[in-house]
């Protein structure tokens, strides 16, 4: 049957109503700050490890003012542990935006907001739909999911035509009245029926209207991303320690690591004495095998500005790239 907007949202709405999630931290006490938190953490991340982060974030800094206030460091600290830290910097990037050329307050329009770091077109949908009663169409993963689905859109969702066309039919279904209702219901149908694997479509309230349940395909979409195989690196780590002490240096602001501490490192996988351990981590975008090699000559390190001697009781307070982290907790059998 064919699907109009109307019929859409009063489906999501009563979706909303029977099963939507009303108590997320972020729904109480709503403004755009904690609106905006909650999703650069929930990017890439589930509600329910992001829940105690947000709670611990927001007793820390519970508005922008306070994040803008802070040091990096503080804010990277809070973040250890949920990764892609590019996210953390960015916020620390957005909130200081905010505070010299906004007043310190978030801008209720569409093109500013995604003119700052680390906001898109969605994360601005959400923000401006969830705090600022505004209809905005929002287009995440789960919401990707569902109209691929339902409208059997073909492609890729990271291609840019396959893009275009779930951004138009989003702003087309997505109401004018009750929007942060009908947006948290799409979140929370992608979230649990119309989950990745093993879909529940025989109780989704589209299964009438949802071309790939009707065709019988709704395992084919969205369509898969075209296979291609990830560049391999490699790097060598020294781990030079003195009494209950460990030499470890910052990293520059850029790069995957940026900001966080780490053992002494370089391109490539040079040593062939001293091995402690190899093993392999992988990131989005490349596998890295990382070697971790013995070493007491700290003056081989080459930039001593920013190394530092820490003590290995400390080690758990310090912001370190989690296969760091967890080799070093291992190697010192350090409660995790
Ligand atoms: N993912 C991003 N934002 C969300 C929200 N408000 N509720 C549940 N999942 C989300």
């Amino acid at each position: 049957m064919l699907l109009s907007p109307a019929v859409m949202a009063e489906k999501m709405l009563g979706f909303y109503r029977d099963h939507g999630r009303k108590d997320l931290p972020w729904q109480q006490n709503t403004t755009p700050y904690r609106v905006w938190l909650s999703e650069i953490m929930l990017q890439q991340t589930q509600v329910k490890t992001v829940i105690p982060y947000y709670l611990k974030f927001t007793q820390h800094f519970p508005d922008i003012t306070s994040l803008a206030n802070a040091d990096l460091d503080d804010v990277l600290n809070l973040w250890q542990g949920l990764g892609y830290y590019a996210r953390a910097r960015n916020l620390y990037k957005c909130a200081q935006i905010i505070r010299a050329e906004f007043n310190g307050e978030f801008p209720g329009d569409i093109e500013q907001l995604e003119t700052l770091p680390g906001i898109g077109r969605s994360t601005a949908g959400a923000i401006l739909s969830f705090s600022m009663n505004q209809s905005a169409p929002i287009l995440d993963g789960n919401v990707k999911r569902i109209l691929a689905r339902v409208f059997m859109v073909e492609g890729w969702t990271g291609a840019g035509k396959t893009l275009n066309q779930l951004w138009q039919i989003s702003e087309q279904y997505t109401p004018e009245e009750n929007t942060a209702e009908f947006n948290q219901a799409m979140m929370d149908l992608g979230a649990s029926l119309c989950s990745r694997s093993k879909p529940q479509c025989e109780i989704c309230p589209l299964n009438k209207h949802c071309q790939a349940f009707i065709h019988n395909l709704v395992e084919d979409f969205p369509n898969k991303k075209p296979a291609k195989k990830l560049p391999v690196k490699e790097q060598t780590f020294l781990l030079i320690t003195q009494n209950d002490q460990i030499y470890l240096q910052k990293q520059p602001p850029a790069g995957i690591w940026g900001g966080l501490w780490s053992l002494p490192g370089a391109e490539g996988s040079s040593p062939k004495q001293n091995i402690i351990t190899r093993f392999k981590h992988s990131f989005t975008h490349f596998h890295l095998y990382l070697t971790i090699a013995m070493d007491e000559q700290k003056y081989l390190v080459s930039d001593k500005a920013l190394s530092q001697w820490h003590n290995l009781s400390d080690l758990e307070r310090i912001a370190l790239p989690t296969p760091i982290r967890k080799f070093l907790f291992k190697h010192f059998q350090l409660e995790n």
